[in-house]
């Protein structure tokens, strides 16, 4: 417009808000510009506008404008409507025109390339750095020797990339490392408590929050509270130590998502859901006294990662409220959910990833995670709104974790995990990990690797049982696969298969669902580049495939065998396999 004056009004949910388009588009050199958002006063002038506090407030009509959601990730900008500015004296009309916002963007999915390609950029640097060690090939040999052909058991000084998992091995900001210098230490009534239940309760808006030293401890402690010998927890799916604290009490799980969950490939984008009429097929028949809770995992890790959608969870916590049983949800995977239901669901397109977690806090009785995995931090918690399930769940915390200010925690975590708490809302943090990820699997699916499709969160998993179809199940072909990885990579991933279950009483193996390696990414951690290597040496790994064989037991630990357990390949696969990586590769390392 020419000459005239405007205000730019942002609410206060908008964060990083980018005026610069719209004043370039819209306003001409000249013409006096007011705002009350700070960022963009001080760059009007920088801008082409010139600066007036005296108009501000003039201009009316105009903040009905950002009633609705701004948040537009997969928006480049969006039409929202027209700005009318109006003459409050005269009531005069003084300028009409549209608005485009230009909203932050889910960046990375939005940088376009000149050669076309779609490459996930970093939007971080990296400031502190840990040295890589990659062992030629012989010496990785004798490591995973030692390590009973158990990536659990290698030493990390001789892994070069360490996919093993991403509990506690994320990447902290500066912010998070500032936030730590100031932590207040005291075993009672510490500020840095305050500060880390006041970011739980705005980012929830629940009002209890109950600190716990990692998230098994809250299982441990939600289990005794709730459960009843003979009773049943339904739920999406288990994690390892969710059903050992359910069943230890004498419960008994059920699990209960949608068919897809188990199918390897699939375009469903909510393998994690809740089967509803099974939902109600379990309510039906064990009735509201035999269900401990119902529970629900975010970015369900033991299926892939797999999101739920908001839709299923308010469902579901439809029939729990109207049947009395409490929702529980293992919020421990919640970024990488956050961030798919607002890239794969239309009813959050439109929501802010804030607006997201409150609706996924409501929809929940109580909330429990591994600040180890949320928040980029360690330590865990409980949040609830219920003064009930407060006051009960309050006797076990300084019973088990520790007085209620700190719950196990040490205060610098706690620091940590407040800020990241926060973190947690901002779409350019939470997308890094999925869109790693799911650029890693399809540059898999592309080398026809079998993989697990949609990509989710948490890492990319690779189907062992299609890679290595040669083996038999009892041959633990996840487990074998694993081992070969990290003999022609030094990468280090984790066996989600067959070694990972408990051996059955009549001593036969209990053949897992799924046959997987999990290549976990730690958020914030790898570079482009390590995620193309990585790529390269599964190809030639799958490429190789034949030549891989399986393992047998050394030693096997009665309970938890896949953290202890040593086995040793069946034949000389190993060196087979180590000959034909040196014809290929030469002296590579
Ligand atoms: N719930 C989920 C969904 C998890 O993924 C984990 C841990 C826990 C609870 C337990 O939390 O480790 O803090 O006690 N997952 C890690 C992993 C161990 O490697 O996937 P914790």
């Amino acid at each position: 417009m020419a000459g005239g004056q405007v205000l730019l009004r942002v609410l206060d949910s908008v964060r990083k808000v980018t005026g610069q388009p719209i004043v370039e588009k819209f306003i001409n050199p000249g013409t006096l510009g007011d705002t009350d958002e700070s960022e963009i006063y001080g760059r009007l002038p920088q801008w082409g506008a010139s600066l007036s506090w005296s108009f501000a407030r003039t201009v009316v009509g105009f903040f009905d404008l950002f009633t609705m959601s701004t948040d537009m990730a997969t928006c480049s900008s969006a039409h929202i409507g027209t700005l009318i500015g109006v003459n409050p004296v005269s009531k005069q009309s003084l300028f009409q025109f549209p608005i485009y916002f230009y909203e932050r963007q889910t960046t990375m999915a939005n940088i376009k390339f000149f050669s076309g390609k779609t490459t996930p950029i970093e939007m971080h640097r990296v400031r502190i750095i840990q040295k890589l060690n990659l062992r030629p090939i012989d010496e990785r040999w004798e490591a995973i020797k030692q390590a009973g052909n158990n990536t659990f058991l290698l030493k990390n000084d001789d892994v070069f990339l360490d996919m093993l998992t991403d509990s506690g091995v994320n990447a902290m900001s500066n912010d998070q490392l500032a936030a730590m210098s100031q932590a207040d230490d005291s075993y009672a009534g510490s500020a840095t408590f305050y500060r880390l239940e006041k970011a739980l309760q705005e980012v929830f808006g629940m009002q209890y929050f109950l600190p716990a030293h990692q998230g098994r401890a809250c299982e441990h402690i939600l289990s005794k509270v709730f459960v009843k010998p003979g009773q049943v927890v339904p739920m999406n799916y288990h994690f390892t130590t969710s059903k050992a604290h359910i069943t230890v009490l004498g419960g008994e799980i059920l699990e209960i998502p949608v068919k897809e969950a188990f199918e390897m490939t699939s375009d469903c984008p909510f393998k994690g859901n809740l089967d509803i009429d099974a939902l109600k097929k379990v309510i039906a028949e064990r009735g509201k006294e035999g269900i401990a809770y119902v529970r629900m995992e975010s970015g369900t890790n033991l299926i892939g990662g797999q999101p739920f959608s908001l839709e299923n969870l308010q469902e579901v916590s439809k029939i729990c409220r109207a049947n009395g049983i409490p929702l529980v949800q293992d919020v421990s995977l919640l970024s990488d959910n956050l961030h798919f239901c607002k890239q794969r669901e239309e009813k959050c397109k439109n929501m802010s990833i804030h607006e997201i977690a409150l609706a996924f806090a409501e929809a929940s009785d109580i909330l429990y995670f591994s600040g180890r995995k949320l928040g980029f931090a360690r330590g865990g918690g409980i949040c609830t709104n219920s003064k009930q399930y407060y006051m009960t769940i309050r006797e076990l915390i300084p019973l088990y974790e520790g007085f209620l200010t700190y719950g196990g925690m040490s205060v610098r975590e706690m620091e940590a995990l407040a800020v990241g708490m926060y973190e947690t809302l901002d779409e350019d943090v939470i997308s890094q990990g999925p869109q790693f990820i799911e650029f890693m699997t399809n540059e898999l699916v592309k080398l026809d690797v079998p993989v697990v499709t949609p990509p989710g969160g948490l890492g990319c998993h690779l189907n062992a049982r299609d890679f290595l179809a040669h083996l038999k199940p009892e041959e633990y072909p996840a487990g074998s696969l694993a081992s070969a990885l990290y003999l022609i990579s030094g990468v280090r991933g984790m066996e989600r298969g067959t070694l990972s279950e408990q051996r059955n009483e009549d001593g036969t193996e209990p053949i897992a669902h799924m046959e997987l390696v999990r290549l976990a990414l730690p958020r914030r951690v790898f570079t482009m580049s390590q995620i193309v290597y990585t790529v390269d040496r599964i190809n030639w790994l799958y490429q190789n495939r034949h030549l891989v064989g399986g393992l047998k037991w050394i030693d096997e630990p009665k309970i938890l065998r896949f953290f202890y357990g040593t086995l040793e390949p069946i034949g000389d696969w190993q060196q087979k396999l180590i000959a034909k990586f040196k014809e290929d590769f030469g002296d590579s390392l």
